[in-house]
């Protein structure tokens, strides 16, 4: 059983890294475009490989530089990152865009320290672009990178707690030549052979030197602290369409969870039942079904109330507004107020325009 070495990540790299829309492939002799280095990584936070890769796609066809991204208007970002989830990142994407376009004429800082002091790079996204964007020695600590140091060298300590040392040995094997290939390198294993569930270890380029394989160990690691189950929050929202097919939406406060995207009105979320609130006057129908959804923190249970809206009844100043349906593409909502449109829209469908109204003559 000898030492773990990067050279022998790297060769297994060389003939099996993924083809992935961001990446410059090994050999290839060119560098990456920092701003795409950028952006896969602000998606790839939080949101896997199979997700993002649509989504980066797009982007970059709307907008192929930063400065493109920087001069597009905040609704349509938005928008285009609805589904993605966790939707500060797409806040704090657009401030970093106008930020490097406006402050550092169009150029990302190239170092860790400079990229930490943008909005939106912590310590694994800013490692991340100046490793493999500029080729900077930089530790990469993710969570593919923390189960393949806790199996190398069996490490039992559960996460969180483990961080600290997981690191120590990550920065012990990163190397000073093609570390932006290393820090890849060590994501593909994770992703295709050292696996959560089922490890590959047959055919793992570190399994000689793993400590875990020899142990019998690598599928119980690495150890985790229970977490504290989630609480149940409920709510209530309103789908309210106007007699020419229009929906009221509202734009959400910037702050807070969803803040800045499009959604339906409605009630507080709380674990208490949710008190009728309608943002305005109708006759209000129970769907009779809810939208549930599953945040980081809890899960929700939307109950659905649709209604046939007078468009003249929208107070003018508020975030509340009448979209036509030319101008609604339910793909700009997030995946609740999405999973609550496709809810409501059979009942909406059968309601009647009950307000009052001339007859035709
Ligand atoms: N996960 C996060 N960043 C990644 C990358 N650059 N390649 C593959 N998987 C990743």
């Amino acid at each position: 059983m000898g030492e773990a070495r990067a050279g022998d990540l790297l060769a297994w790299y060389d003939r099996h890294a993924r083809d992935l829309p961001w990446r410059v492939p090994p050999g290839a002799n060119v560098r990456p475009d920092p701003y795409r280095i950028w952006l896969s990584e602000v998606m790839l936070q939080q949101t896997t490989v199979a997700v993002v890769k649509d989504y980066f796609t797009r982007f970059t066809t709307l907008w192929p530089t930063v400065g493109d991204l920087a001069a597009a208007p905040d609704a349509r970002v938005m928008g285009e990152w609805a589904g993605l989830g966790y939707y500060a990142r797409a806040r704090n994407l657009l401030k970093c865009a106008r930020v490097v376009a406006h402050e550092l004429g169009g150029v990302f800082p190239d170092t860790e320290e400079g990229l930490r002091a943008l909005p939106g790079i912590g310590p694994y996204t800013a490692a991340a672009i100046a490793s493999i964007a500029f080729d900077r020695s930089a530790v990469v600590m993710d969570g593919n990178v923390e189960r393949v140091m806790a199996r190398l060298h069996d490490i039992h300590t559960p996460l969180p707690g483990a961080k600290p040392v997981l690191k120590a040995e990550a920065e012990a094997l990163t190397p000073a030549v093609r570390p932006g290939d290393y820090a890849q390198a060590v994501m593909d294993l994770g992703a295709t052979i050292c696996t959560p569930r089922s490890p590959a270890c047959g055919i793992c380029p570190w399994r000689d030197p793993c400590v875990a394989r020899a142990a019998g160990t690598a599928t119980e690691l690495p150890k985790k602290t229970p977490k504290k189950a989630k609480p149940v929050r409920r709510g209530i929202a309103y789908l309210g369409r106007t007699p020419e097919g229009g929906w009221l939406l509202e734009r959400r406060p910037d702050r807070g969870l969803l803040g800045g995207m499009l959604g339906w009105p409605g009630s507080a979320w709380a674990e208490e039942v949710p008190e009728e609130t309608p943002p305005l006057p109708a006759d209000w129908q129970d769907v009779g079904a809810e939208a549930r959804h599953t945040f980081t923190h809890f899960h929700l249970r939307l109950a659905l109330r649709v209604a046939v809206i007078d468009p003249a009844a929208v107070p003018g100043n508020s975030a509340l507004h009448v979209l036509p349906q030319s101008e609604f593409r339910p793909s700009d909502l997030p995946t609740v107020m999405r999973k609550a449109f496709d809810l409501a829209q059979g009942t909406a469908d059968t309601l009647v325009d009950t307000r009052p109204h001339r007859e035709t003559e």
